[in-house]
Parts: C-alpha cells; sequence; structure tokens
C-alpha cells in the first residue's frame, strides 16, 4: 500500500504575462512549486512526479535545488503539449508506471502547482477517509466565498457528487453553486488509468479536463467521496499577478497573527514580511516595513527598527538593529547595537556590546566584544580585537585587484579617523594610529604610529589677487 504524489506544473500560465514558468514565481520568498512540495514533504509516499513543459526543466530543477534539497529524488515528466489537466495526469501515471511496479502504488494523489498555501491537514483528511477503501476515488472540495474562475461541484439530490463544471462551461445556474473544485484528487491506482483514457475534449477550451474523471469514475462504478474545507485563501489557485499579491498578502497576515500571539510585539502586522524561518524570544519589538528572509532568529528583548532587512542572521539578547540596516548571513551577540542604515554582510560575528554604527559596512569578518565602529566605515576580511575603536571614515584596503587580505587589529586599540589599513596588515594590541593615516606596514603594539604628509605652512606666501595674470601664467 502506497502513494504517489503527481504535481501538475505545465501549464502556459499565460495569464501570468511573464516568461518565467508561472510555478517557480514566488510566495513569501519561495517559489509556488516549493510551497506544494514542502506541504507534501512529511507525507510518506513511494515517489512524486512533477508535470513540466519542456523547455523548462532545467530552470525548474536548478531553482528547486536552492530551496528543496529533496526535489533532486522527483521524478520529472514531459507534457510537450499542454493538452490540459486530465492529459497531464495521464502522461505522469503513464511515466510512474515505468518507474514503479503496479503492486506499488495504490493511491495517487493529485495536487496542482499553482495552489501554493495548502493546509497539511485538508490533505490529512482526504488521505484518512479514503483510508479504509482505498479503491474509491477522494475528492477534496470548498465552500467558497467567492467561486469565480472555479470548478463547480455538481452534486444530485442525494447530495452526491456527480460532476465538476469549470465556470467557462456552466450555465448560470451552475455558476451560483459556491462549492468548488480544489484541483486535489486522491485517485484509486490502477482502475484509474483506464477512466483517463476516456476523458475528451468536447468543452469550450478544447482540453482534456481531469475534473471529467468524476463522471467517467461514476460509469465505471468507482464510488466518489469528498472531504469540503472552508479556508478558501489556501486554495486559492494563482493564475495571474493579482492573484499572486492577494496570496502573499494573505500569507503575510497569517504570519503576522501567528507572530503576535506568541508574543512578538510587531507595532503594525499590515507591514512586516516573512520570507522562511522566523523565530523571536520573549519582549521583541518590531517596528514597520521590515523583512526576515531564510532563517531569523531573535534573541530576547530587540528592537528591530524600521525599514530593516534581515537574511540568514541570529540575533542573540538586547540587540539592537536601528532604521534601515541591511543584515546577511551573519552572527550578532548579545547587546550589540547595529545602525541606522549599516550594512552587515555574509560571514560576520560580532560578539558582545558592539556598535556599528552609521553608514558602516562590515564584512567577512569578527569583531569581538566591545568594540566600536561608529560612522562610515569599511571593515572587510578583517579580525578586530576586544575594546577597539575605529574612527569614522576607516577603511580596511583588503583588495588588491586580485586577492583578498586579512586585517589583524588587536585589543583596545585606537584606530583614528579616516585611517587606511592596507591588508594584509596588523596592528598590535593597545597600538594608536594616527587620524589620516595610510598604513601598509605592521603597527607595533602599544605605540603611537602616524602615516600621513607632514603638515608644513608656507611662510611668506601670498595668494595671487589678479586673476588675468593667473591665467596667463596657466597658459604658458
Ligand atoms: C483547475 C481546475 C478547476 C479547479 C482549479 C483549482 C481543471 C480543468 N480545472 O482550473 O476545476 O477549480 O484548477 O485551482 O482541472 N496544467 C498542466 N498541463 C496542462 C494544463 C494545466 O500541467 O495541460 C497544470 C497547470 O500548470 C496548473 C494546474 O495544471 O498548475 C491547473 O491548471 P490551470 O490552467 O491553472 O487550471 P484552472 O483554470 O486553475
Ligand atoms: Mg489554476
Amino acid at each position: 500500500m502506497a502513494l504517489a504524489i503527481i504535481i501538475l506544473a505545465a501549464g502556459n500560465g499565460t495569464r501570468m504575462k511573464s516568461a518565467k514558468p508561472k510555478v517557480l514565481h514566488r510566495l513569501a520568498g519561495r517559489t509556488l512549486l516549493g510551497h506544494v512540495l514542502h506541504c507534501v514533504e512529511e507525507i510518506p509516499h513511494a515517489l512524486c512526479a512533477v508535470v513540466h513543459q519542456k523547455n523548462h526543466l532545467e530552470l525548474l530543477k536548478s531553482t528547486l535545488l536552492t530551496e528543496s534539497p529533496a526535489s533532486s529524488q522527483l521524478l520529472w515528466v514531459e507534457q510537450s503539449e499542454q493538452l490540459g489537466t486530465g492529459h497531464a495526469v495521464s502522461m505522469a501515471i503513464a511515466a510512474l508506471k515505468e518507474r514503479l511496479t503496479r503492486e506499488l502504488i495504490t493511491q495517487v494523489l493529485i495536487l496542482n502547482g499553482d495552489v501554493p498555501l495548502i493546509d497539511k491537514q485538508d490533505i490529512q483528511k482526504l488521505l484518512e477517509i479514503t483510508n479504509e477503501k482505498p479503491q474509491q476515488l477522494g475528492l477534496l472540495t470548498l465552500e467558497a466565498k467567492n467561486p469565480y474562475g472555479l470548478g463547480r461541484i455538481i452534486r444530485d439530490n442525494n447530495n452526491n457528487l456527480i460532476d465538476i463544471v469549470e465556470e467557462k462551461d456552466a450555465t448560470n445556474q451552475q455558476r451560483a453553486l459556491c462549492e468548488v473544485n480544489t484541483g486535489i484528487f486522491l485517485l484509486p491506482y490502477p482502475v484509474v488509468t483506464k477512466v483517463l483514457k476516456n476523458i475528451k475534449t468536447e468543452n469550450s477550451q478544447g482540453e482534456y479536463y481531469l475534473t471529467d474523471i468524476i463522471k467517467l469514475a461514476l460509469l465505471e462504478h468507482i464510488d466518489i467521496l469528498t472531504a469540503t474545507v472552508s479556508n478558501q485563501e489556501n486554495y486559492a489557485g494563482v493564475n495571474n499577478l493579482a492573484q499572486l499579491a492577494s496570496a502573499e498578502r494573505y500569507y503575510q497576515s497569517s504570519k503576522a497573527k501567528e507572530l503576535l500571539h506568541k508574543g512578538v510585539n510587531i507595532i503594525d502586522p499590515d507591514r512586516i514580511d516573512i520570507r522562511g524561518t522566523f523565530t523571536c524570544d520573549l519582549d521583541c519589538v518590531i517596528d514597520v516595513n521590515c523583512i526576515f528572509e531564510g532563517d531569523v532568529s531573535l534573541g530576547k528583548n530587540c528592537l528591530i527598527e524600521a525599514g530593516c532587512i534581515l537574511k540568514n542572521v541570529k540575533l542573540g539578547d538586547n540587540v539592537h538593529v536601528k532604521s534601515y540596516s541591511l543584515i546577511e548571513n551573519s552572527i550578532i551577540n548579545n547587546d550589540c547595537i547595529i545602525g541606522p542604515f549599516a550594512r552587515i554582510r555574509p560571514n560576520t560575528l560580532l560578539e558582545n556590546k558592539v556598535h556599528i554604527g552609521n553608514f558602516v559596512e562590515v564584512k567577512s569578518s569578527i569583531v569581538a566584544q566591545g568594540s566600536k565602529v561608529n560612522h562610515l566605515s569599511y571593515i572587510g576580511d578583517s579580525t578586530i580585537g576586544k575594546n577597539v575603536n575605529i574612527g569614522a571614515g576607516t577603511i580596511t584596503c583588503n583588495y588588491d585587484g586580485v586577492k583578498k587580505h586579512q586585517t589583524i587589529i588587536g585589543d583596545n586599540a585606537f584606530i583614528g579617523s579616516n585611517t587606511s589599513l592596507i591588508a594584509p596588515i596588523s596592528v598590535g594590541s593597545n597600538a594608536t594610529i594616527g587620524a589620516g593615516s595610510t598604513v601598509s606596514k605592521n603597527v607595533p603594539e602599544g605605540k603611537l604610529t602616524v602615516a600621513r604628509g607632514k603638515q608644513t605652512t608656507i611662510e611668506n606666501w601670498n595668494r595671487t589677487s589678479d586673476k588675468s595674470q593667473s591665467i596667463k601664467s596657466s597658459e604658458s
């Protein structure tokens, strides 16, 4: 007894008005197809097939690999012509047949690649209703507030499902019905293969509709069971960019509500975007228009001011990120203050009580406890000791045009403003560098090093007052 899964993703997606495959458009940072795969990854199954268009395969594979490593196990099925959902499922079943022994599969779960926010529990419901009788056909239907564009569920007087009629083929009376097809079917295998062969294209779009399987299954005396849900937002198909935007808003507002209930003080739940996994300890405050991408975790009592972007970041306790700062792939320990307008690039570790101020960029660097880089600096490929003060405008010149080089600064060093540290270089602990120095040799510890042109004053010098004279002389 095993389950196979088929995800339909070969449609033309013409309504998206985009050259990109529809299922590679992103919702909350993850592709639509990635969402569907994520939804089924915990359901035990023998094989999952994705039906795709011929020229989409490489792009689908490479994009999915970055967001779902399990995608390397998928069975990719090419549908060279988009003849409809019924045709797409037939192609996938034929491919599954080649891959798996007949006895192994008992049921096939069908999902649409453009319905990304499916509730896992609803799929469980569908699996449960057919649990005892896998030879029956299961369908997840939806009581929709707005059924427009969706296939209407037709029932007889005994409330038995007898057909699904697409919007374009429906009569006015049928269009008034609110129970619709979610596109999620549980088909009994292998009997369904026979039924699929009987699907015709006699409809307004001239396509092989999977939905015709209902009336054809009844002719073959296959019983049909339905589970009905009412959370329409979870079954909103994405067929155009307006639908994508409303699905995004729904997702974000559910995430914000969930976080508010967990005690995260989100100043305005309509102005936060979570594009990944976001966890927060007690008493964190998040001001408006912040974006959290990938894996982000905040310790206790963090304050994230307006307009910050955090991607794959771990913050300790009491971290204050001031407005409009961008932090990527970094670890920030307790009591740090960052920003406003700071950029912390990947592979950075800020130990406790580090201050990074406005217009400071830090990349691939470790800054130890208590150190401060408060204004207009670039710190790249550096290891900075404890309690170091880096003056305004200091730059680590880490790149010689070919290679990147390291800068090492010892504990308690004081780097005067506007210093250029030409890497590779090391500055000893307790060293002081005079402001405006361009330092290309290692700096000894505990001493003052100054490396700048000596200031001289020219006595008896007169600024020329005759402008015509000065032009003449410059021409000569
Ligand atoms: C489909 C259903 C409709 C249901 C709705 C739920 C049919 C005929 N209609 O309509 O009853 O209410 O989903 O969202 O099934 N696809 C292929 N190959 C094709 C055509 C489509 O793989 O030849 C894929 C698409 O990429 C998409 C899915 O099948 O992921 C559904 O196709 P779409 O054209 O979006 O159908 P809907 O009009 O949404
Ligand atoms: Mg659709």
